[in-house]
């Protein structure tokens, strides 16, 4: 089972200071083989390295932003920022009535890659604008590229390079695309506690819904639409790696959060490799979300629905 994702193993950042660390294509060629990979290590074979066989990290980066355009381009045709909108909006509306504090509230999407949601939410103001837009991401090139954008649309949002908890400043809500499969055990029990621990109102983190034939569905619709060898690699891997419900409510049920799935996995179409989230509230939160959300509150469950599910 090929598990690893080539884009993950290419750069490597000091975690504490962001500096980027030098990484030996013989390296990660090996831990590719050894994961029984012998596709995605022919892939990195055809990487250029430097004459001590460190992987230029021009060229990594010139790839990983060619990848992340290939993903924006996905991002458009499955229609990510309105789908997005669909529930961010009821929430920020929930927040605002509950908490009778007038903006501005903050939005904080965790590991924004080129900001595509952050621009695309300022492009179309569909938030309000008493919602300031943040995109962070611990890879300074792809937040940099993503910064270059928005100057250059001229648009209302802002981006940090770095780790999304250690802003100076709260977020309302944080949200993500495409990030929750990166952290597995321990490290995805922490992504939840650090943002329960924060002075947040919510979360809302959208990644490929766990269904059988998502890896196939993922392999097709990758096939069809991105052209990079990498791109395509990762995308199945991701489809593979997804969370399953269980494990996103049960890490998401935290102390003084309210932990719900959107559509959980015996509503989708198994086919589809939609992007579906796991939402955290603040426990007063949930009554005025589902009021807002109307009829598809229904497609909102908690841990205890999944407890009758298996029953
Ligand atoms: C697969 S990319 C997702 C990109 C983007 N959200 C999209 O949908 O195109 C995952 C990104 O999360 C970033 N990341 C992971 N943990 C992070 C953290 N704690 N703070 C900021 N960025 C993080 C990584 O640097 C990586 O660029």
């Amino acid at each position: 089972m090929h598990q690893l994702e080539i884009s993950d193993l290419i750069t490597a950042v000091d975690p504490h200071s962001g500096h980027r660390l030098p990484v030996r294509r013989a390296e990660v060629i090996r831990q590719l083989r050894e994961s029984g990979d012998e596709h995605a290590a022919r892939i990195v074979a055809g990487l250029p390295t430097d004459q001590d066989g460190v992987l230029d990290p021009y060229a990594v980066d010139r790839l990983l932003v060619s990848v992340h355009t290939e993903l924006q381009r996905l991002n458009e045709e499955l229609r990510t920022g309105e789908r997005l909108v669909h529930l961010l909006g009821p929430l920020f509306t929930a927040i605002r009535s509950a908490t009778g504090q007038p903006g501005p509230y903050r939005l904080v999407d965790v590991g924004c890659g080129l900001g595509y949601l952050v621009r695309w939410l300022a492009t179309t103001n569909a938030l309000g604008s008493d919602v300031e837009l943040v995109g962070v991401d611990l890879d300074a090139t792809l937040v940099g590229e993503a910064d270059r954008l928005a100057r250059e649309e001229g648009l209302d949002c802002r981006f940090v390079h770095g780790n999304a908890f250690g802003l100076p400043e709260a977020a309302t809500v944080y949200v993500s695309t495409g990030v929750l499969h990166h952290f597995r055990g321990p490290a995805l029990d922490e992504f939840f506690q650090a943002q329960a621990a924060s002075a947040a109102h919510a979360f809302c983190h959208f990644d490929i819904a766990a269904t059988r034939l998502a890896p196939l569905g993922a392999w097709i619709f990758h096939r069809a639409r991105m052209r990079n060898p990498l791109g395509r690699h990762d995308g199945v891997v991701s489809a593979r790696r997804a969370h399953s419900d269980e494990t996103l409510l049960r890490a998401a049920e935290v102390p003084g959060i309210r932990a719900l799935l959107y559509e959980p996995r015996g509503a989708v179409n198994p086919f589809c490799t939609t992007l579906r989230p796991v939402i955290g509230v603040r426990p007063h939160l949930e009554a005025p979300l589902r009021r807002v959300l109307g009829r598809d509150a229904r497609r909102m469950v908690g841990p205890e629905h999944l407890a009758e599910a298996t029953r």
